[in-house]
């Protein structure tokens, strides 16, 4: 399966990519989770990256369309993957496909998930994510058994400095200038699957699961 998952901050992209990435056994391609990792280990595209993360702005195309070209050529990649986060502007979409003929790779489908604006900022300022292995939980809506404890491997979990209000309002609107056209985008290609992001996470995961089968 070789799929994109789109959708607006806090939709779900990360949750749903961790059931994915296993139910399909395919490698999982954030470039938000690349990019902070890079941050953590402070290379100079960690550094570069941070301020514009810091706004809740997006990464220039021209860094953001080089790691991808970079990991999709990766080995793991040849029988499928998730990206998730990548494509966020035209102009990353326009490198994606000539990447990917290049490759002689093509998409499977590209998921949407669809949540109303409203629901989205309280998923973001209330998410806690893991120190150690990346997995997402929320306070109220998926908190782990043990306060602050993730419940995968133990590890101490943490906020992300943009998820605060007001980063995360920024965000959303970067989203609905820049990557929200990316809809029809897809749509045009026959590529696109809407997904309903407002249920319980599970039966998010079965809705995707059933468009995919
Ligand atoms: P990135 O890390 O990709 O962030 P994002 O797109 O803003 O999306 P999020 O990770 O915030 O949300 P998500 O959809 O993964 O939701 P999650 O599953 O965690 O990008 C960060 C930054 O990096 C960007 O702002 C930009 O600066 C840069 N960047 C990245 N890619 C780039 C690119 N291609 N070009 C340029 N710049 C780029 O869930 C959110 C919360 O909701 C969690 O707490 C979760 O537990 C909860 N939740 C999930 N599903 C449900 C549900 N069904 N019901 C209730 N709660 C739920
Ligand atoms: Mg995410
Ligand atoms: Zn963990």
């Amino acid at each position: 399966m070789n799929l994109i998952l789109m959708g607006p901050p806090g939709a779900g992209k990360g949750t749903q990519a961790e059931r994915l990435i296993e139910y399909y056994n395919i490698p999982h391609i954030s470039t938000g989770d690349m990019f902070r990792a890079a941050i953590k280990a402070q290379t100079p595209l960690g550094m570069k990256a941070k301020e514009y993360m810091d706004a809740g702005a997006l990464v220039p195309d021209e860094v953001t369309i080089g790691i991808v070209a970079d990991r999709l050529a990766q080995d793991d990649c040849k029988n499928g993957f998730l990206l998730d986060g990548f494509p966020r502007t035209a102009a990353q979409a326009d490198a994606l496909a000539k990447i990917l003929s290049d490759l002689n790779m093509s998409l499977d489908g590209v998921l949407n998930i669809e949540v109303p604006d409203d629901i989205l900022l309280e998923r973001l300022t209330g998410r806690r994510v893991c120190k150690k292995c990346g997995a997402t939980f929320h306070l109220v809506f998926n908190p782990p058994k043990e306060q602050n404890v993730c419940d995968k491997c133990g590890g101490e979990l943490f906020q992300r400095s943009d998820d605060t209000l007001e980063t995360a309002k920024n965000r959303l609107k970067v989203y609905n200038q820049q990557t929200e056209p990316l809809i029809a985008y897809y749509s045009k290609q026959g590529l696109l699957k809407r997904i309903r992001g407002d249920q319980e996470i599970e039966q998010v995961f079965q809705s995707i699961l059933d468009v995919l089968e």
